[in-house]
C-alpha cells in the first residue's frame, strides 16, 4: 500500500494542499512569488504532483509531463528565507491535515529535501562581504 493510500487518499491530499496555501495566501512575501491572482490553479498542480510522488494516481505527468522541479521554479527567486517560509506553512498542513506517525515524518523529510533542493538565490545573509 502506498503512503497515499495510508494516509486516506485524495480527501487527505486535498485537505492538505489546501491548508498549504491558506498559509501562503496569508504571507505577504511568500504570495507575491506567485504570478497568478488566482491560487487555486496552483494549488491543483501542487496536489496533483504530490498525489502522485507519495503513490496515487499519476495525473500530474499525464498532464504536465515530467516534474523537473529544480527547473520549474528557475522563474522564482527562492532564497533561504522563501524556503523556510514554504517550509513552515507545509509543516502547518501536516499537522492540520491530520496525518499519522510514521507518515507524517515521512511526509516532513520528504519536504525539507526538496525544498533545501529548490533554493536558487542568494539573499546575502550568512555570507562574508565580497570586498578585497
Ligand atoms: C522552497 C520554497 C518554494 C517556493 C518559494 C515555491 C514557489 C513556487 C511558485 C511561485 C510556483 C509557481 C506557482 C504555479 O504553479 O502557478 C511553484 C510551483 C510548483 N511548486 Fe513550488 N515552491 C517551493 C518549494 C516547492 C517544493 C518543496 C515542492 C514539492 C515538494 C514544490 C512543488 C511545486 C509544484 C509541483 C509546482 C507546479 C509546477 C508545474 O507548473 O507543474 N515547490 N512553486
Amino acid at each position: 500500500m502506498s503512503l497515499y493510500d495510508e494516509v486516506g487518499g485524495a480527501p487527505t491530499f486535498e485537505r492538505l494542499v489546501h491548508a498549504f496555501y491558506e498559509g501562503v495566501a496569508a504571507d505577504a512575501p511568500l504570495r507575491a512569488l506567485y504570478p497568478e491572482e488566482d491560487l487555486a490553479p496552483a494549488e491543483r498542480r501542487l496536489r496533483m504532483f504530490l498525489t502522485q510522488y507519495f503513490g496515487g494516481p499519476n495525473t500530474y505527468s499525464q498532464e504536465r509531463g515530467h516534474p523537473r522541479l529544480r527547473m520549474r521554479h528557475v522563474p522564482y527567486p527562492v532564497t533561504l528565507d522563501m524556503r523556510d517560509r514554504w517550509m513552515r506553512h507545509m509543516l502547518d498542513a501536516v499537522e492540520q491535515a491530520g496525518i499519522p506517525e510514521p507518515q507524517a515524518e515521512q511526509m516532513r523529510d520528504y519536504f525539507l529535501r526538496a525544498a533545501h533542493m529548490l533554493v536558487n538565490t542568494d539573499d546575502g545573509h550568512g555570507h562574508p562581504p565580497l570586498t578585497p
